[in-house]
């Protein structure tokens, strides 16, 4: 049964759907300083989304009344929140340092042994099988054990140490293994086999793959000094013949999703030095508290939780476009597609019942301004709703002469084309070099396309820490909002058993046959390929 408050805003939405942003603005000047806020050293501006305080007003109450505050505690007492698995959800303690009061001996014990670790290898006390430093990391894992640090080493690229290549390999096609291991020499490079269950089959295949390139060259004795692990599962990384010394250990109470925190950041470490992790864990802490304490008016997270509700439920969306005009972050959409699509991509809510209105919308976007050049034409004049999300830094953080002022100019304008549109007469007087007024259909643009600017003072460990605990706090509002577990993932299950039955089919050691003719005919056509 729908609340008031959702009642009120859709028929706050029928009236939103007559109305354009540019009349918006042209009839309130504080529209910017109404709709923007300024917390933390971050800016956010809001006020080219499609709505009005009435509609925030409604929005916030729906918070109210899905009882948002009640669950933040539950979630901060250690509450298994994630019913389905009886797990609590705890990322927030993993950056927790010094006396917070959900600071965790464990936590910090993993803290310091990374700490050590990371002084051997960059000191180069930490020597491989023939004597030689280490040079090169190759972590080895999926999802949450891969797309979070790799993202995040990526961004701070302006903070890398010198002399240690890190790199990432995922995929269970043999290719992503082979062409990385092309860059590396035995001697010199060390594995980080990273996997919260250490038995995702891409992980253990890689790292199985791996195992042998090195023993193949230094043999079995060199793996002690060239594997460690990053795991809950501490039996299995024995097994694999890892040293229990070199396990990193993190706890059932950490999602996958939501384990850069964890020793899962381990590369980070290494890549930018321990010092910057700890930056990074402060930053995520300091969002925490601002999340935890702020009112519903200044909590940015929870902003940007509402917005995605009216969007998606109320306007209709089906996706969101992120866009980053940081090289930096380029990795950022492909990060979060996993945390949101993962994380709240679900039809049925916490009482098992289905839920009847959209969930999660469809995530995709790319760097600025190598977004303009692909696929921004759709967005500009492709007729649908594209609710997009644009990243800035005000400060570069590669400040070559002449870049910066620029790719800010093309973000900016960008936002305000969306906003603004282009109508007929405008078009028909414009003074281009092509003004024929056959053509000036073809200029218009229907604007009226909603955005969001998130400005960052600067990119560096402390404000990605920030960045990264925005959208995770929001990811926890949205699945309150929708009375849904954002931190379970059954829907990754099925295929993963699909595989399974289809393995043996597939090396040929059991008949083709109870499959559909499509799968059928697929194997066929692979068993019997020379
Ligand atoms: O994609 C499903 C999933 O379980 C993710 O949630 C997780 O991040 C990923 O697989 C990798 O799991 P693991 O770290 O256990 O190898």
């Amino acid at each position: 049964m729908p609340t008031t408050a959702w009642v009120t805003l859709q028929q706050q939405a029928a009236t939103a759907r007559g109305v354009h942003l540019r009349d918006q603005f042209a009839t309130d000047p504080q529209r910017f300083a109404r709709f923007s806020l300024r917390e933390e050293g971050l800016l956010l501006d809001y006020s080219k989304q499609r709505v009005t305080v009435e509609v925030m007003t409604q929005l916030r109450q729906l918070w109210q009344e899905a009882k948002g505050a009640e669950w933040i505690s539950r979630m901060r007492a250690g509450e298994a929140i994630n019913h389905t698995e009886q797990r609590a959800v705890l990322h927030v303690a993993l950056r927790q340092t010094g006396a917070g009061a959900y600071s965790r001996p464990e936590v910090q014990a993993v803290l310091d042994k990374m700490e050590r670790f990371c002084a051997q290898i960059h000191g180069a006390h930490w020597r491989g099988a023939t004597g030689e430093p280490i040079r090169t990391i190759v972590n080895i894992g999926i999802g949450g054990s891969d797309l979070g640090p790799k993202m995040a080493v990526r961004a701070l690229a302006a903070h890398r140490l010198p002399h240690l290549d890190v790199r990432f390999v995922s995929n269970l096609d043999g290719a992503h293994l082979a062409t990385e291991l092309a860059h590396c020499e035995p001697a010199h490079t060390l594995f980080i086999i990273a996997s919260k269950t250490f038995t995702t089959q891409e992980t253990m295949q890689n790292a199985a793959s791996a195992r042998a390139w090195l023993v193949a060259a230094l043999g079995e004795a060199a793996v002690a000094r060239h594997f460690v692990a990053v795991s809950t599962n501490l039996p299995a990384v024995a097994a694999f013949g890892i040293d229990p010394d070199n396990a990193f250990e993190f706890w059932d109470w950490v999602g996958g999703r939501f384990s850069l925190w964890s020793a899962i950041g381990l590369p980070v470490a290494l890549a930018v030095g321990m010092g910057n992790f700890r930056r990074l864990l402060a930053g995520a802490a300091a969002m925490d508290t601002h999340f935890f304490n702020a009112p519903i008016e200044h909590n940015l997270p929870l902003t940007l939780a509402l917005l995605e509700l009216w969007n998606t439920d109320f306007l209709g969306a089906e996706t969101r476009a992120l866009l980053p005009y940081s090289q930096s972050l380029e990795l950022l959409p492909r990060y979060l597609q996993q945390l949101e699509m993962e994380s709240n991509g679900k039809r049925t809510d916490r009482a098992g019942n289905a839920i009847d209105c959209n969930t999660a919308p469809i995530l995709w976007g790319e760097a600025g301004t190598n977004g303009q050049h692909a696929f921004y034409q759709l967005i500009h004049q492709g007729g649908r709703l594209i609710p997009c999300e644009f990243i800035a830094c005000i400060e570069a953080d590669f400040a070559l002469p002449g870049h910066h002022t620029k790719l800010l100019a093309h973000c900016f304008a960008q936002s305000e084309a969306l906003m603004r549109g282009k109508t007929q007469s405008e078009a028909l007087s414009e003074t281009t070099h092509n003004n024929a007024p056959e053509l000036a259909p073809y200029k218009v643009f229907p604007g009226n396309q909603p955005s969001t600017t998130l400005l960052l003072p600067r990119l560096d460990p402390h404000t990605l820490g920030q960045l990264i605990a925005l959208y995770e706090h929001k990811v926890f509002a949205l699945g309150v909002l929708w009375n849904l577990n954002s931190f379970d993932q059954w829907g990754v299950e099925y295929g993963k058993q699909l595989a399974g039955r289809l393995l043996p089919i597939i090396e040929g050691s059991a008949p083709v046959h109870e499959l559909d003719s499509s799968t059928a005919g697929l194997m066929s056509a692979c068993r019997s390929a020379p």
